[in-house]
């Protein structure tokens, strides 16, 4: 990276300095009896630089990232929406920072853990949950592990999972994890999935069921669900939902009335808790009765005598993370869904939706959009009617010189140039308006002056980087 921020360890080594690391005051331990000496260091090379000059060089770092609370954030298929300080709050009672899973007295966060499955259910239509999971992608595998010791259980061995050429790319990633392989659909005009093909695919007795996101990455709802989980039944399939997507949906359709038999949901998306960066996530999964006994152990269940940890059920796939999943994300979340209640989680889907529709009209005069329709919580334009052969990647790092994070770029593949565009129920409609005058701009700039966005981003600590050679040799500091 090239930026003029010196790592803090490479900081207050001038020996005619202060010294500013404080000298032990505690009796010096024999360590080398404890850890094998070969492990051990001589040198502890704590930077020597006082206290402000730590804060000034964290503050300095932080004002170079940006986040949801720097600006709009409209990253397709994130869902990067504001996150309520207040959860912070409460994730931070000492209740709950000063337990340890394995302590007896931790009743109240069982309870919590237990209720607030209980409020997914409601949410989702599903029987039960395990909070396991870590991510999306975590609870895909999870989810299809259960598919598959499933059939087992069954004794009918199945080997392939349908998945749409719109699913989002873990789909397939966690279906081969699992053992699966794969039979593409490809989406109909209307970026649904084609029945005819459906039909046909089933008609193949390997096939352990569907993997499907409705909303699928186009931001399509199909249309046709139920039929299509009807057909998957029929030949004797189960029907996974990746509930990635979920945010439109909130209050208004639930995946099991859409005939869904494993969902997996984002908690770091839909319900709003801090995420980034590759974590930290929860990815919980919600089954049918006729599953329950596959979840991950140990799972809660209520009995006469309040809620219980279930262990040792021989048919479960085991344990997958430890203790109860990521418990400070299941805290915020739980915290969200009770503030907000049930109107609210409507109202949520409702903008999302609005705000989303709202910007494709707005866009839609410069940009092409493939599937230019009613969307849901998120849309995709393309670079295909660009003055100047300007590209997707053109356009993505000039958004930043106008202090906005680029749309989610050449994703879906289906799609060529492909932006995909989230704007989230959080944001204004000022923040909106803000966002298409900044792409209207681009498009102007685009038609004269292009090499403006050819050498984009101007204005930001990192220029323009050659993407192959810094994903194969990245230069992580000066
Ligand atoms: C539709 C969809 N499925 C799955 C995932 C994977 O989730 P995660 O990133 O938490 O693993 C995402 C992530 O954005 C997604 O949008």
């Amino acid at each position: 990276m090239s930026s003029n921020i010196q790592l803090i360890f490479e900081k207050g080594n001038n020996a005619e300095q202060q010294n500013y690391v404080p000298k032990m005051d505690i009796d010096e331990i024999n360590l080398d009896k404890i850890i094998p000496e070969k492990l051990l260091r001589n040198e502890l090379p704590i930077p020597n630089v006082p206290e402000i000059d730590i804060v000034r060089h964290f503050i300095k770092l932080s004002n170079k990232t940006y986040g949801v609370d720097t600006g709009i954030y409209p990253l397709g298929s994130c869902t990067m929406k504001y996150n309520p300080k207040i959860n912070e709050n409460i994730v931070r009672l000492l209740g709950f920072t000063n337990i340890h899973p394995l302590q007896e007295e931790n009743e109240g966060s069982l309870e919590l853990l237990y209720h607030f499955s209980i409020l997914l259910g409601e949410i989702t239509g599903m029987d039960g949950f395990t909070l396991q999971p870590a991510a999306g992608a975590h609870g895909e595998l999870v989810g299809l592990l259960i598919m598959k010791k499933y059939f087992e259980n069954k004794q009918t061995k199945k080997q392939k999972i349908i998945i749409p050429d719109s699913a989002h790319g873990t789909n397939p990633a966690s279906a081969r994890m699992a053992g699966f392989s794969i039979i593409e659909l490809q989406s109909n005009k209307q970026g649904e999935v084609p029945l005819d093909q459906l039909k046909f695919a089933m008609q193949d007795g390997d096939v352990a069921g569907i993997m499907l996101t409705n909303p699928n990455t186009l931001g399509v709802f199909d249309r046709q669900i139920k039929e299509i989980t009807r057909i998957v039944h029929e030949h004797g399939g189960l029907c996974y939902y990746d509930g990635a997507n979920l945010n439109p949906m909130l209050g208004i359709c639930r995946p099991r009335d859409m005939g869904f038999d494993i969902i997996h949901l984002n908690l770091h998306k839909t319900f709003s808790t801090p995420h980034g960066g590759g974590g930290p996530g929860s990815g919980p999964i919600g089954v049918v009765t006729e599953l329950i006994p596959f979840l991950p152990e140990p799972c809660l269940i209520s009995t006469k005598l309040g809620v219980v940890c279930r262990e040792n059920n021989d048919k479960s796939i085991g344990r997958v993370k430890a203790f109860w999943g990521n418990f400070g994300v299941i805290v915020r979340a739980y915290a969200y869904i009770l503030a907000l209640g049930a109107e609210g989680l409507r109202k949520v889907g409702q903008i999302a939706v609005l705000n989303a529709n709202y910007v494709r009209v707005l866009l839609q005069v410069n940009y092409d959009l493939p599937y230019n329709r009613i969307c849901q919580h998120e849309f995709v334009i393309s670079d295909r009617n660009m003055p100047n052969e300007v590209s997707t990647d053109d356009i993505a790092k000039r958004i930043l010189d106008y202090g906005i994070y680029a749309p989610t770029i050449y994703f879906p593949l289906i799609i060529s140039g492909a932006m995909m565009i989230e704007p989230t129920e959080t944001e204004s409609k000022q923040s909106l308006e803000y966002f298409v005058e900044v792409m209207n701009k681009i498009y102007e700039e685009a038609k004269q002056d292009p090499e403006i966005l050819k050498k984009a981003p101007h204005n930001m600590p990192v220029k323009r980087l050659d993407a192959v050679l810094a994903a194969r040799n990245p230069i992580l500091h000066d």
